[in-house]
């Protein structure tokens, strides 16, 4: 018996997670939706040369409609979720862009963060399940963010329990971010990982956390200030590249973030 399935779908996932490798290196540029907003992002029209290295764009649809070609040919993950700063209570946020508005934009993902043990925790949890909700509905994976409260620790017994629960309700694919036994974390969780760049920290050590994760489990990155706030963005995405898609060493990528041009 054959059974078709959703044709959709499965395209969207395969446009983001590529085939070739099953890994991926997504550009997260969605920063200023909570008044984050870092170095280059400042110069926010001019990051334009470092999408064509990316596999996929992490962003808002307001830096969709701004500062990205109509004409450029890279999936889309779009966070639809706001309504908290960097001021007060990051957790509480809720779903702020229509599912109509996310399939005008054509978009191949939509994201939200949760915050597990957070004050707004149901809340959050409750903004993934409209996601995978309308996911099914419409053919759109889902990206869920697990977000890290300042009180939270970062260790694979936590971001492995707030990856799993993402995956048990239902999200196509998580981001979390790296810790120590790693493999725990992407052991527990049944669906493809990547991790969060985090703060921006030396070329070489970013190289080497992109290195970790892969090796123990990830598919792949989803960076920002590590790539657009280094002195070479470019350089940077090359050498993450080469680490997700083919195995490169540290070293080996670390000379091609030396050789990248300086700025954008
Ligand atoms: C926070 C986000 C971020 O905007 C994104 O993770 C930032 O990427 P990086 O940490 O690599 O700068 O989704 O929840």
């Amino acid at each position: 018996m054959t059974v078709l399935g959703d044709w959709g779908f499965t395209n969207r996932v395969n446009r983001i997670i590529k085939p070739k490798s099953g890994r991926c290196v997504m550009l997260a540029i969605d920063h200023g939706y909570f008044g984050n907003i870092p170095g280059q992002l400042k110069d926010f029209k001019n990051l334009e040369p470092l999408f064509e290295y990316a596999d996929a764009l992490m962003l808002t649809r307001g830096m969709l409609r701004n500062c990205v070609p109509a004409a450029l040919d890279k999936p889309i993950i779009l966070r639809v979720s706001a309504g908290a700063s960097m001021l007060k209570e990051l957790s509480n946020e809720e779903i702020n862009v229509a599912v109509d508005d996310a399939i005008r934009l054509n978009v191949s993902a939509l994201t939200c963060s949760i915050f597990v043990g957070g004050e707004y925790e149901k809340q959050s949890l409750l903004n993934l399940s409209k996601l995978v909700n309308w996911g099914q509905e419409y053919g759109i994976p889902t990206l869920a963010v697990t977000a890290v409260g300042r009180e939270m620790v970062r260790d694979a017994r936590y971001l492995g329990m707030a990856s799993r629960m993402a995956a048990e309700m239902g999200a196509t694919m998580v981001k979390t971010y790296y810790c120590e036994n790693f493999d725990q974390v992407t052991g527990i969780c049944p669906s493809p990982v990547v991790i969060a760049g985090g703060k921006k920290i030396p070329e070489k050590d970013a190289l080497q956390m992109s290195k970790n994760a892969v090796n123990n489990g990830a598919v792949g990155v989803d960076m920002g200030r590590n790539i657009f706030q280094s002195d070479s963005p470019i350089g940077m995405i090359k050498a993450v590249r080469a680490i997700v898609h083919e195995n490169a060493s540290v070293d080996d990528a670390f000379e091609i973030y030396k050789n990248g041009p300086k700025g954008l």
